[in-house]
């Protein structure tokens, strides 16, 4: 089974790559297969609200020129979607966001792609607003059919430097079980398939 990260940070390798890394080395380790996508600022439009994808129902939107089509190809192909992203203002960057706009919609003009899969969020902080991020990120997730594992806590971590965010204990046992929740959570759906 294939799990999906994306991180959402314009910021190779910082902390949210930091908490998606911890999160798929667990899954690695148990056997599933990973990928780590990193947006790294690339310019992504949000969603046009154009309605194209619902006339050609072709599981893409119509809207060519970035890197969404294949994200959402890659979206497709996962059981378990991990998305990341730093905090920014409260809320998430807006490259994640408009990769989850356009997913949930064009999931939703295809009758529901993403229906059945694992989706999950973890989230990177200086100081506050990643508890909204998170359960914002969900959001796409809950309307969208998906199954979403709880872990021990939010799953968030505290850094402002790169790379500081592994020094928060507490945020790296909590992507541990995270990972934990999403390999029981994968092995039980495919048992009942
Ligand atoms: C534009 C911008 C807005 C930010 N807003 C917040 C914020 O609202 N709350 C917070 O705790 N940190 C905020 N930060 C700090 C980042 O969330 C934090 O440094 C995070 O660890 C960066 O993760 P990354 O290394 O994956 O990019 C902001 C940073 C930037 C560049």
């Amino acid at each position: 089974m294939k799990i999906l990260a994306i991180n959402g940070s314009p910021r190779k390798d910082g902390n949210t790559a930091v908490l998606l890394n911890r999160v798929l080395d667990t899954l690695k380790a148990k056997g599933f297969e990973t990928e780590l996508v990193q947006l790294c600022g690339e310019q992504i439009r949000g969603c046009r609200a154009c309605g194209i994808c619902k006339k050609l129902q072709n599981k893409k939107c119509v809207y060519a020129q970035d890197i969404f089509n294949e994200i959402f190809s890659k979206m497709l192909d996962a059981d378990a979607i991990v998305v990341g992203s730093p905090t920014y203002f409260a809320n998430m960057t807006s490259e994640i966001k408009a990769i989850l706009d356009r997913a949930g919609i064009v999931n939703r003009a295809n009758g529901g792609l993403l229906k059945g899969k694992v989706g999950a969020a973890v989230v990177a902080q200086r100081r506050a607003g990643a508890d909204f991020t998170w359960l914002s990120m969900n959001t796409m997730f809950l309307m969208s059919g998906m199954f979403v594992p709880g872990a021990s806590y939010m799953n968030i971590g505290f850094g402002s430097d790169k790379g500081a965010v592994a020094e928060d204990a507490e945020a790296m046992r909590t992507m541990d079980d995270l990972a934990e929740n999403i390999a029981i959570l994968l092995n039980a759906l495919n048992k009942a398939k």
